[in-house]
């Protein structure tokens, strides 16, 4: 299957980078972009070729993934609509906040379409893709989606296209509220005495074990704090504080904000 990307940045380079390591072969890979050096620099590390006219990119490819802003989506899908009616084509929009059926505006009524939600850890293989089938996407089509974006780390199928804005307030925003905790740690630790390398470290790594542990031990993460907190000790007397701090409502709130906020700039992009 030949797959075609549209929008040669971050996103693209990471996707590419993750399929040639799986063994897709470089010769199934076209890359559209304006940019010569973006070109040469995928064709330098994965041996992709590439061009800067998406309409050709569009023709050739059996599964075209849209990987450029949204801002410049509608501009970029008007454009390659004619290619796509010429035979049947799976398109891949991995814009953030654009919507199924502004895509089938711009680029024609009929045409199959996924969204893909991905995540900044995805440009190190280690993200997490939420996707919606869109009308005409088929059995088939699900696996190639899947197949694609798998290639960045994991994935999970919405139901509901709605549900994308919350997937954007968990898991597309989601990076930096761990951050912003990895941030908090390190300063606490300094203000405790830490040398402030080895608070950064103690804090990072700390993310990691427990990132990887609620990955992969099979227990709730509930089980999992229960299980550190003996009573009377430490952590029961750190999570009194932030349990009285209400920090469980100020997430529900947070993630509320970004929910509204991603349903308002999809109501943006998609106006033109
Ligand atoms: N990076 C993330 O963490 C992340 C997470 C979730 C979703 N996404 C989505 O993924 C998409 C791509 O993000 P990204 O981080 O890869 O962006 P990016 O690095 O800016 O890549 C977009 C590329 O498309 C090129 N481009 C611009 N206009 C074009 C046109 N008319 N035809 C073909 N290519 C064109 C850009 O060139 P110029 O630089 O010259 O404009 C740039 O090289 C975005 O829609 C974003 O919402 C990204």
């Amino acid at each position: 299957m030949r797959i075609a990307f549209i929008g040669g940045g971050n996103m693209t380079t990471s996707l590419v980078g993750g399929l040639v390591r799986r063994g897709t072969p470089a010769g199934d890979l076209w890359v559209s972009d304006p940019v010569t050096a973006q070109l040469e620099r995928l064709a330098r590390e994965f041996g992709v070729r590439g061009g800067a006219d998406n309409r050709e990119a569009a023709r050739e490819a059996d599964l075209v993934v849209l990987a450029v802003k949204p801002q410049q989506m509608a501009d970029v899908a008007r454009g390659i609509a004619t290619q796509l009616t010429e035979r049947r084509r799976v398109v891949v929009s991995i814009a953030a906040g654009i919507r199924l059926a502004d895509l089938a505006r711009w680029l024609g009524a009929g045409i199959p379409i996924a969204r893909a939600m991905p995540n900044r850890p995805a440009l190190i293989g280690a993200g997490i893709t939420a996707l919606y089938g869109g009308n005409g996407i088929t059995v088939r089509d699900r696996d190639d989606v899947e197949a694609l974006m798998s290639a960045a780390g994991a994935t999970v199928w919405l139901d509901q296209e709605s549900q994308m804005d919350a997937v954007t307030a968990i898991s597309g925003s989601g990076p930096a509220y761990f951050f912003l905790l990895i941030e908090a740690l390190e300063a606490a630790g300094i203000a405790a005495g830490l040398p402030a390398g080895t608070a950064r470290r103690l804090a990072v790594e700390t993310a990691r074990g427990a990132g990887l542990m609620a990955a992969e031990s099979g227990e709730t993460p509930a089980a999992l704090r229960e299980q550190v907190t003996s009573r009377g000790g430490t952590t029961a007397a750190a999570l009194e504080v932030l349990e009285a701090a209400a920090m469980r409502d100020t997430f529900g709130r947070a993630v509320a904000a970004a929910t509204r906020r991603s349903a308002q700039l999809a109501d943006q992009f998609g106006g033109t």
